[in-house]
């Protein structure tokens, strides 16, 4: 337990580190990295994408994008999700997509994020198409919240990400009732002071906040690999009579594959995340950091490179 809790330390720690990641963006995909990334291209990414339709799965694309430090990058960034928009479009594939507000200048400029997003949901809309915030650490949360805010005052086809770990996730899920909201447990180190430090505590928090969206009849989507946290979902939709357009299963690419496909053999919708690019290194930390088993299998891939 001690160690596992080290290992996971280590790895979110390395998840921060900039060199590392501006290093490994030269580098290709590596150390088995393309067990969890689709690609560095959108080709490669949109070919993924059509594998997992044919296998009854919807997608959700995120081009990968971390430390956006300049103006030139948070809208080059903010013209990769476009791109990818009109990709999804002409490739006519099920799939929508999921980006980061920093990687669109959050931290630079938030007059000019918001700017960048406006035009990748109006990009959206006009393909009838729908963009998923990504929550990212407890820094940022206020102020996603707030930029989801406006911009659903102008746009429907947004919504965001609520992290079962704060203590804050019940009363924003209360705010955010009508609004599609992916619900997850919490991928970043967070203190004490905002987030439950035991899983028991984020496990009954993540039920409770399911039971709440979904009961107010709002589009939810349960994005966990836990089949327990699954097993709940289906109690609830079942005993309630929810209908299974009202919700959605959610994974990432690469993990639990086989679980995905017989979810959506059983008549549920099941969306695969399928994260792209070069800017993996962090992505693939924090994968890394959630289960110390994979380390095992990138020291595999170290050696045998
Ligand atoms: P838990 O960690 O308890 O894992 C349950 C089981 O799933 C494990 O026992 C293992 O079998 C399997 N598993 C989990 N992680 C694995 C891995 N990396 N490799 C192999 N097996 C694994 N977080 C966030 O803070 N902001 C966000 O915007 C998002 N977005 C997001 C989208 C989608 C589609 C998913 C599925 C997840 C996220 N997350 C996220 C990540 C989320 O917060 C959480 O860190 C992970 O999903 C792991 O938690 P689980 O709910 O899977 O449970």
């Amino acid at each position: 337990m001690i160690l596992e809790a080290a290992i996971k330390r280590f790895f979110l720690f390395l998840s921060q580190n900039y060199s590392m990641n501006r290093a490994a963006k030269k580098w290709g995909l590596r150390y088995g990295a393309s067990r969890f990334v689709a690609g560095e291209t959108i080709r490669e990414a949109i070919s993924k994408v059509k594998e997992l339709n044919a296998q009854g799965l919807t997608c959700t694309l995120d081009h990968l994008g971390e430390f956006v430090r300049s103006r030139r990058e948070a809208i080059e960034s903010a013209d990769y999700c476009i791109k990818t928009l009109d990709a999804i479009h002409q490739a006519g594939v099920d799939s929508n997509l999921s980006l980061k507000l920093t990687q669109l200048g959050l931290d630079i400029d938030t007059v000019m994020c918001h700017e960048n997003m406006r035009r990748i949901l109006e990009r959206a809309k006009q393909y009838g198409n729908f963009v998923r915030i990504d929550m990212e650490d407890y820094s940022h949360c206020q102020q996603t919240l707030n930029m989801l805010h406006e911009l659903r005052k102008e746009y429907d086809n947004v919504g965001t990400v609520i992290q079962a770990y704060l203590y804050r996730s019940e009363s924003d899920v209360k705010a955010l009732r009508g609004v599609p909201l992916r619900l997850v447990k919490g991928a970043y180190k967070e203190s004490s002071k905002v987030a439950y430090p035991d899983k028991k505590d984020v496990d009954d928090n993540y039920k409770r906040i399911i039971k709440q969206h979904l009961l107010s009849r709002s589009y939810t989507a349960v994005a966990t690999h836990d089949e327990h946290i699954i097993d709940y979902t289906k109690r609830v939709v079942l005993k309630h009579r929810i209908p299974h357009t009202h919700f959605e299963f959610q994974m990432l690419y690469g993990i639990r594959t086989q679980l995905q496909l017989s979810l959506a053999r059983e008549g549920y919708k099941m969306r695969v995340y399928v994260p792209y690019g070069n800017d993996w290194y962090a992505y693939f930390m924090r994968r890394l950091a959630e289960r110390p088993a994979n380390v095992a299998f990138v020291l595999k891939g170290m050696v045998t490179k």
